[in-house]
């Protein structure tokens, strides 16, 4: 059988304990990845004991928290606190999920924190998303017309307008193109589940002109076809949206339209 051995540097060691005080009533613990690239130093897991008396209900209650009381080198993204933009997408008790809506409650003993899986690491919890947002901008996310702009709103059916639920809540967290295999193995080439959701938003649009150029832009055996359906993306999603879903329908355009 052959076997793999992990570059030396890529080992993740035990770093340090941070006690509670004496005085803390509810004591949680938290592991959480860190690693400084600065430091020429291994990636470490440290351990924070939170009084959870004195800390908001969510995940990222706790990690700011931590970074504010405890330690203040923590290093992570956030900004909305609720869901709507992203940021604070890591990987909490072995699922990609967003801190901010994670609760702490949900997670039975030590709750473990690992930036996104696949991604590379700009600091702790903090991943390289500029591939993922170079390939988003490759579909072209925004609406296209050939004739002559209205004076007024580009006007939809009821019906038409329905068939952007479910699509129109993706905030780009990327949870589900980091939990996908083929977009661990093909990701510089196969779109993942998330920019796929993105590129079938548009081309189910009634007011875009582009539909057949967008079509066409996703026809290769890379960039669409890599999905076979294993449905990680969707069982993971923080929003419950289903980008398997729309992978399928972009599919099935693909032979309607030959
Ligand atoms: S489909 Fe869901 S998991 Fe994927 S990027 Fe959008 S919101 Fe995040
Ligand atoms: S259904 Fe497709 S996109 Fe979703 S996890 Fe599976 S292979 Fe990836
Ligand atoms: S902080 Fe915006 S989604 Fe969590």
């Amino acid at each position: 059988m052959a076997q793999f051995n992990l570059p030396p540097n890529s080992v993740i060691g035990t770093g340090k304990t941070y006690y509670a005080g004496a005085g803390a009533k509810n004591v949680k613990n938290f592991q959480i990845y860190r690693w400084d690239p600065d430091s020429g130093e291994n990636p470490r897991m440290d351990t924070y004991e939170v009084d959870l008396a004195a800390c908001g209900p969510m995940v990222l209650d706790a990690l700011l928290k931590i970074k504010n009381e405890i330690d203040p080198t923590l290093t992570l993204r956030r900004s909305c606190r609720e869901g709507v933009c992203g940021s604070c997408a890591m990987n909490i008790d072995g699922t990609n999920t967003l801190a901010c809506t994670k609760a702490i409650s949900d997670v039975s003993g030590v709750v473990k924190i690992y930036p996104l899986p696949l991604l590379s690491v700009v600091k702790d919890l903090v991943p390289v998303l500029t591939h993922f947002y170079a390939q988003y901008t490759s579909i072209k996310p925004w609406l296209m017309s050939a004739t002559q702009a209205p004076d007024r709103e580009r006007l939809q059916s009821k019906e038409d307008r329905a068939k952007l639920d479910g699509l129109y809540e993706c905030i780009l967290c990327a949870c589900c193109s980091t939990s996908c295999p083929s977009y661990w193995w093909n990701g510089e080439r196969y779109l993942g589940p998330s920019i796929l959701l993105q590129a079938y938003r548009w081309i189910i649009d009634s007011r875009d002109e582009f539909t057949g150029e967008r079509l066409d832009n996703l026809e290769d055996p890379f960039r669409l076809y890599r999905c076979h359906t294993i449905m990680n993306c969707t069982k993971t999603c923080p929003k419950g949206l289903n980008p398997a879903k729309a992978i399928a329908e972009i599919k099935r355009l693909m032979i309607e339209r030959r």
